[in-house]
């Protein structure tokens, strides 16, 4: 509720609320705005003007980015900087379905930008352009930005697109921070137990950035070294297979006994949760909301859930050394 000079109950009894135009305008015109014009009715509208306390967006006030990890799902996920972050923000710039995850703290004064799937370039570019312009800029990422997401792309393009070119001029010229989110990975593996617990590694299964012999390099290096994995962009519409060609390359180093878990939609209203072993698993249960968790010689399940031991039985010690 907004506090406003003219309270009406009337429009309350009308609408739900005791005030449109002067709260719409306080509201619209941000921290410590100044109602200037009170209410003016006419037949057809109702008209009131606030005056913000500073600039909001463009203008000589200095912009800045952050970078905001929302975690993988829920509100429970979400880190105290990020929540801060988004409301101090004056323009909310994401892919469409993280903006809307984060619907419950906009507010009608934040200009939002709302990019395509896949488009990550350009969602940097409208991001830095608008901190350039003065904006406080908030680009939202889904889980960790710095994870297979929005950082290193929107770093790498800012020295171009804040025009400085040099490597200390983008964070001198306007602020870029990277708040870091609750990572699938981690997300799902608590949900799990503990499979992560010991050394891992996260990969992704995508091809759209990198090709597929590099990931098949990379599966057999780190599950050869021992390493448990986590396994993002398992399986989508356009790459229905490729889970089940990485579970064939794994099943050349580890044993069919290991566990897996098929971790969908972690913190989201469709959660689902399936612990299985490599040898069972069945690709098709994983989606493009899956992330896929893979022990290493050291993980069993304990009690139902899923444990990677840290304190690894060592070598009796030889003769020489007692
Ligand atoms: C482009 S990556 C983004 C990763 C994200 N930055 C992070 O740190 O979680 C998208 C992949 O993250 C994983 N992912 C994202 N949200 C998830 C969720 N709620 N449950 C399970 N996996 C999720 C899936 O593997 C999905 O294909």
């Amino acid at each position: 509720m907004v506090d406003v000079p003219h309270p009406s109950a009337a429009v309350a009894a009308a609408v739900g609320t005791p005030s449109v135009a002067e709260a719409a305008a306080l509201l619209a015109a941000g921290p410590d705005a100044r109602l200037v014009v009170a209410k003016q009715t006419s037949a057809g509208a109702t008209v009131a003007v606030a005056q913000a306390s500073a600039q909001v967006g463009g203008g000589a006030r200095r912009g800045r980015l952050q970078i905001v990890g929302l975690g993988p799902g829920g509100a429970g996920h979400r880190t105290a900087a990020a929540l801060t972050a988004l409301r101090a923000a004056d323009a909310v710039v994401g892919y469409g379905p993280y903006v809307d995850a984060v619907a419950d703290l906009l507010t009608p004064r934040q200009r939002v930008v709302r990019g395509a799937m896949g488009a990550e370039a350009e969602r940097a570019i409208a991001a830095l352009s608008l901190a350039r312009a003065g904006w406080r800029v908030a680009l939202v990422s889904s889980g960790d930005p710095g994870t297979f997401a929005m950082a290193a792309v929107t770093l790498e393009l800012a020295p171009e697109v804040l025009g400085t070119g040099d490597d200390e001029g983008p964070t001198r010229a306007v602020p870029i921070e990277v708040i870091p989110g609750v990572s699938a990975a981690p997300a799902a593996a608590a949900r799990a137990g503990a499979p992560l617990a010991g050394p891992h590694a996260a990969l992704t299964l995508s091809d759209l950035l990198l090709p597929w012999e590099a990931i098949e390099r990379q599966l057999r290096a780190a599950a050869g070294a021992g390493l448990a994995l986590a396994l993002y962009n398992p399986r989508s519409k356009g790459r229905p297979d490729h889970l089940a060609r990485a579970r064939a390359i794994l099943l050349e180093v580890l044993p069919p006994t290991v566990p897996v878990v098929v971790a969908t939609d972690v913190g989201g209203p469709a959660e689902a949760l399936v612990t299985t072993t490599l040898g069972d698993l069945d690709p098709t249960a994983a989606t493009m909301r899956s992330v896929v968790l893979v022990g290493s010689s050291e993980t069993a399940v304990v009690g139902g859930r899923v444990v990677t031991a840290r304190r690894h039985p060592r070598p009796a010690p030889s003769p020489e050394d007692r």
